[in-house]
C-alpha cells in the first residue's frame, strides 16, 4: 500500500477529488525533483545506492524477500523492475479504475501475456469470449499451446457455447486457471456480463483452494466509460497504446487489480523485462491529463458519425453501442457495466471486401490505419488487418465479415469526419 503523503490526499475536507484533478499531480512529490512542477523524465537504467546496505535492503524488498516496513518506500534499483516514471504512471492509473495497483508494460500484448504466464501453468485449461484482439487470438490460438495450455471459448454469436458450458468442457481437461474476456470485443462490440463471470468463477474453486481469475480487456472503453474491477472483476488489461496514449505515438500496456495480484504480475514482468520504457512512461503521464477531454470529445463525435452511418443507404449495419435495442438483454448489460458507448465501432458497408475497400481508399482525412482510440480518427479492414490472422471459418462465425470496417472516432470537428466518409461513400 503507497505510504499517505501530502502528494496522495484524496480529499480536500470532505470533498473526493475527482480522477480528472488528480491527474495533475497524484504520487508526485516535487520536493523530490528540485520542486520541478512536471515529474522529470528520468531516462536512466540504474540507480545509485548510498551505501551496500542500502543496496541490499532495497532488493530484499524488490525480490519478496522480507516485508515491507510501515514507513519503508520500494528504493529505487533498476529501470526493468522500477523507475520514478513508472512508478508515479502506475499510481495515477490506479485511480480511474479503483484498483489498488497498477502495472505498465511495453506493450499492451506484454501485459498480456505476462498476465497469463503469471497465473497458467502447462495443463491449464483457461476459457476466453470471441471474438477478441486478433493478435490475443494468435497468443491464445498458437503460441500458449505450445507450452501445454489450452482454452476453451465462449460468445455472443449464433451457435457459440455459453460461459457455462465453457467452463464445464475446460474443467473436465484441466485446472481452470482464469476467465479472459475482452469486452466490448475487437471489432465487433459484442458485450460480455462481467459481474455474471465473477459469479460463474466462483463456482469452480479448484483442490488449492482457488478459483478462477477474472481478467478483462477494458481497452476499448476504458479507463473513463467502464470499469470492470466495480463490477467483480479481479485484473483489467489495457492496450495503453489506444485511448490513455491518445496521440498515436506511443505502444504500452497495462495491468491493474489488487496489491497481492498485481504483485504477483511484478516479478514475471520483472523476469521477462516486459516493462515500459521511461520515456513512454514520461508521454503517457502528459496523456493522462487530457484523458478525460479528449475521451469525452471522441464519444459526442462519435455520436453524430454513427448515426450519419446508419442512415446511409449504403451501410447495412451500424454496431455501435448507443444502438442497442431497448428492452434487449445486450442493451441490459450495457445499462449494468458502461457509462458510455466510447467512440470505436464497426459497420457493414452494402456488398464485400470491394465495396469496403473502395470506401477506405477515397478517404481524405480519416487515416487508413489500425489501432484506435487517438486524437485522429482512424479506419481500417478487420477482416484482412487487425484480425487477418483468425482464419476464415472462424471470423465469418464471429460475425466479423468481408463488408464490416471498424472506425474510431477522433476528436475532429464531427461534421469533418462526415463529409470525409460522404464523398468516400458516393465513391462506392
Ligand atoms: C482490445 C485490444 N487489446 C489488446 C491490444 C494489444 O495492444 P498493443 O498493440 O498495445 O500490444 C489491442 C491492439 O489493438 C486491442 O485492440
Amino acid at each position: 500500500m503507497p505510504i499517505e503523503k501530502p502528494y496522495r490526499h484524496k480529499k480536500i475536507g470532505d470533498r473526493v477529488l475527482a480522477p480528472e484533478t488528480q491527474m495533475m499531480g497524484y504520487g508526485y512529490d516535487p520536493g523530490l525533483s528540485e520542486g520541478a512542477v512536471k515529474v522529470p523524465l528520468f531516462q536512466t537504467s540504474t540507480f545509485v545506492f548510498k551505501t551496500a546496505e542500502q543496496g541490499k535492503a532495497f532488493f530484499e524488498l524488490a525480490y519478496g524477500l522480507r516485508e515491507q516496513g510501515p514507513t519503508e518506500e520500494p528504493g529505487l534499483i533498476y529501470s526493468r523492475i522500477n523507475n520514478p516514471d513508472l512508478q508515479i504512471l502506475e499510481e495515477r492509473l490506479t485511480l480511474w479504475d479503483g484498483a489498488e495497483a497498477s502495472l505498465v508494460f511495453s506493450s499492451g500484448m506484454a501485459a498480456i501475456a505476462t498476465t497469463m504466464l503469471t497465473f497458467l501453468r502447462p495443463g491449464d485449461v483457461f476459457v476466453h469470449n470471441e471474438p477478441i484482439y486478433g493478435g490475443t487470438e494468435h497468443l491464445v490460438e498458437t503460441v500458449l499451446p505450445q507450452f501445454g495450455i489450452e482454452r476453451e471459448v465462449f460468445g455472443s454469436f449464433p451457435g457459440a457455447q455459453t460461459l457455462e458450458e465453457a467452463m464445464k468442457k475446460a474443467a473436465a481437461r484441466g485446472r481452470v486457471g482464469l476467465i479472459f474476456v475482452e469486452t466490448p470485443a475487437n471489432p465487433t462490440n459484442d458485450l460480455v456480463d462481467i459481474a455474471a463471470c465473477a459469479e460463474v468463477a466462483a463456482k469452480y474453486v479448484g483442490p488449492d483452494g482457488r478459483r478462477p481469475l477474472v481478467v478483462i480487456d477494458n481497452t476499448f472503453l476504458g479507463p473513463l466509460w467502464q470499469q470492470p474491477l466495480q463490477c467483480g472483476a479481479d485484473l483489467v488489461i489495457y492496450s495503453l497504446t489506444k485511448y490513455v496514449g491518445g496521440h498515436s505515438d506511443v505502444v504500452a500496456g497495462g495491468c491493474l487489480g489488487s496489491e497481492g495480484l498485481v504483485g504477483q504480475v511484478k516479478g514475471m514482468r520483472g523476469v521477462l523485462g516486459t516493462t515500459l520504457d521511461p520515456h513512454t512512461a514520461w508521454l503517457l503521464l502528459r496523456s493522462l491529463e487530457t484523458l478525460k477531454l479528449r475521451m469525452t470529445s471522441a464519444m459526442k463525435n462519435a455520436r453524430y458519425v454513427a448515426e450519419f452511418l446508419q442512415d446511409h443507404p449504403k451501410v447495412d449495419k451500424v454496431h455501435y453501442l448507443g444502438f442497442l435495442a431497448e428492452g434487449s438483454p445486450e442493451r441490459a448489460i450495457f445499462q449494468r457495466q458502461c457509462k458510455s458507448p466510447g467512440s470505436t465501432f464497426s459497420f457493414e458497408i452494402h456488398g464485400g471486401e470491394a465495396e469496403a475497400f473502395r470506401l477506405l481508399n477515397h478517404l481524405h482525412l480519416v487515416r487508413l490505419a489500425v489501432s484506435l482510440g487517438g486524437t485522429e480518427s482512424l479506419i481500417q479492414h478487420p477482416a484482412t488487418m487487425t484480425h487477418s490472422d483468425v482464419p476464415e471459418d472462424r471470423l465469418r462465425m464471429i460475425g466479423v465479415t468481408p463488408a464490416m470496417i471498424r472506425l474510431s472516432v477522433g476528436i475532429e470537428h464531427p461534421e469533418d469526419v462526415i463529409a470525409d466518409l460522404k464523398q468516400a461513400l458516393e465513391a462506392v
